[in-house]
């Protein structure tokens, strides 16, 4: 914080009435690709996250600094000039989240200065966008005090992200941002946002993620074409049973129904969000029950789902989760979106010197590439904090 605020007094020089604020990453445990299918997703928010230290100004103008993109200088904008300005790069995020702020009628009455720092990986798939963009919305909600209730906030962020930045995603980032609660997991419905949190305690085990440190090229395009895939089995579906999303089905049912959607891969990519939901929904019952082996094998096969199925793993992703099996992993599998990224794994405490080198091994021999590992803590959401 000492370095923020410090960064803060060097850029703005402005030294008084300056506050914190902080929104942590994500890890999604199990049930990938079923948010937007009206599905249960389970993740938790991350110790690490987005800080931003801010001040309120008597002008207009909106003043953005990254200490993460330090070379891309001061982006400077203002309250009446919120357009999406491709050269404005990462900026473009907290910029999405004012305006549609300003869309929902939040009296924003000036504008501000503020520093970002973040120490989440980029691009990882721990949500770094949606860890800026509540970051964002929590401040803007305190220092103006709207008084905007926090689930509020983070369907307004998520629709910065569908309609400003051009994402589809759905709604699991933003609310496990939004809504975490340390050392607790978050089951979430996400047709009717009815959230039960688990205590995730893990006892003999850890909790590891894993950067392949592949970079996610092209995953926005591909992450939007099995949405409308997704979509498509809908629609299908809908001509022979009344369902509102694919989370409506069984698997039992979709198997009934199934022959309507024609298409091999459409039926695939339907098929893993049906089977991703019924898996979640008895990962957490195993899990609430102390069966953490009996959650970990479903991760497994989540991953076998997200590979064969929804084909959003990729060689890297796979290598690392036959590496960490390979390893004696309790549960390994790809998180967030895919397409690169990390991968979450539960590991043998007495196990995880030797289960990290000989992931890192066989993971560097498979593809060239260098894995970071990371033993997390699971954190709180967004919100105010002390400077
Ligand atoms: C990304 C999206 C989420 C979700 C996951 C896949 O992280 O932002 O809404 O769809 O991918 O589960």
């Amino acid at each position: 914080m000492e370095n923020i605020k410090k960064t803060f007094i060097e850029v703005f020089k402005e030294t008084d009435q300056l506050r914190a604020f902080f929104a942590p990453g994500r890890v999604n445990l199990i049930g990938e690709h079923t948010d937007y299918n009206g599905g249960h997703v389970f993740p938790c928010a991350l110790s690490i996250g987005t800080f931003a230290v801010a001040r309120k100004r008597k002008d207009s103008k909106i003043r953005l600094y990254s200490m993460n993109f330090s070379d891309r200088g001061v982006i400077e904008t203002s309250l009446e000039n919120l357009m999406y300005v491709e050269e404005h790069d990462w900026a473009n995020y907290p910029k999405g989240v004012v305006a549609k702020l300003i869309e929902a009628d939040a009296l924003i009455l000036t504008g501000f200065d503020v520093v970002f720092n973040g120490t989440i990986p980029n691009g990882a798939g721990l949500s770094s966008s949606a860890s800026i963009e509540l970051v964002t919305a929590v401040m803007i909600n305190e220092m103006f005090q709207l008084k905007i209730d926090q689930v509020e906030l983070v369907k307004l962020a998520q629709k910065a992200e569908n309609e400003y930045i051009g994402v589809q995603c759905g709604i699991m980032d933003q609310f496990a941002i939004g809504m975490g609660k340390k050392d607790h997991a978050i089951l979430l419905d996400c047709q009717t946002l009815e959230a039960t949190y688990s205590p995730i305690k893990l006892e003999d085990m850890s909790l590891v993620i894993i950067n392949t440190n592949k970079k996610r090229g092209l995953a926005d395009s591909k992450y939007n074409d099995r949405r409308s895939e997704c979509q498509e089995a809908l629609t299908l579906l809908q001509q022979v049973v009344s369902i509102e999303s694919l989370g409506d089905l069984s698997i039992e049912e979709f198997e009934k129904h199934k022959h309507v959607i024609k298409n091999d891969t459409v039926q695939k990519r339907a098929k893993h969000a049906v089977s991703e939901n019924e898996r979640t929904v008895l990962a957490v019952e195993k899990l609430n029950a102390g069966d953490v082996a009996g959650f970990g094998k479903l991760m497994n096969e989540s991953h076998i789902s997200l590979r064969d199925d929804y084909e959003v793993t990729g060689q890297e992703l796979d290598a690392l989760v036959q590496a960490a099996s390979d390893a004696k992993v309790v549960g390994a599998r790809m998180t967030g979106a895919g397409f690169g990224g990390c991968t979450v794994n539960l590991v043998h405490k007495e196990q995880l010197a030797d289960f990290i080198e000989r992931v890192s091994l066989q993971y560097a021999q498979q593809t060239g590439l260098k894995a970071d590992f990371y033993t997390v803590e699971i954190g709180d959401k967004a919100k105010e904090i002390t400077l």
